[in-house]
């Protein structure tokens, strides 16, 4: 975990079908933590690091992992300060691939604060993002209350693919990397 430097926020795309729009929210996303200024800033992809479903013998807890995959899963995860989970909405719930990356390890998510971006339809992916609050914390990462939720996202695109001049999700998420900041300016001494 790095401790001279500003704290390191990994962004990770939930995401990883093709044609999927997630990245587009994760690029935006990214921008606005670097206009924050409090974090430096490291984009995960899922679908590069691609992950097998879990196939590790022992429960992440021991940290005896025997797969060079989880090794560099667990160095990946364990230098973020504090995270933001950018999850598309699938049939009510959040992705397999990203409830697979979370069960691979356990104490390198634990006391570090957890944002979300969510995206989908009408309901923006919020059913998403209760879902994953109960699995965050059950590893004991610290879910913060402010969030970013985008509705009809598809829609919301450029051509280009990109997420831009959104004035209400500028704002909801330089409120959650306000709240981000704080609660990782309280965890990290701590863990250190
Ligand atoms: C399998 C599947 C299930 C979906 N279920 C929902 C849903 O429950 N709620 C919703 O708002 N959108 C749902 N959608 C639409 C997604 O919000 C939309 O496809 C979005 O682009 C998915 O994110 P992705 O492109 O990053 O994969 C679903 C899409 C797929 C492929």
């Amino acid at each position: 975990m790095s401790t001279t430097t500003r704290p390191l926020l990994q962004i990770h795309i939930g995401s990883t079908r093709p044609q999927r729009i997630g990245p587009a929210f994760a690029a935006w996303f990214a921008a606005m933590a670097d206009k924050h200024a409090m974090f430096e800033v490291e984009v995960i992809d899922l679908a590069e690091v691609d992950l097998p479903f879990l196939d590790e013998p022992h429960h992440p807890r021991l940290r005896r992992y025997v797969h060079q995959h989880t090794l560099d899963w667990s160095a990946t995860v364990e230098r973020a300060d504090a995270f933001v989970l950018v999850t598309p909405e699938y049939n009510y719930g959040y992705s397999a691939v990203m409830k697979n990356a979370l069960d691979h390890l356990c104490h390198e998510w634990a006391d570090k604060a957890v944002g979300f971006v969510s995206y989908g339809g009408i309901g923006a992916g919020t059913r998403a993002v209760q879902q994953l609050k109960q699995v965050v914390t059950t590893l004991r990462m610290v879910p913060v209350l402010e969030s970013v939720n985008i509705p009809f996202a598809m829609k919301k695109l450029t051509a280009e693919h990109k997420f831009a001049n959104d004035a209400d999700a500028d704002q909801a998420a330089m409120l959650m990397l306000d709240e981000l900041a704080r609660v990782t300016g309280k965890l990290r001494p701590a863990k250190r």
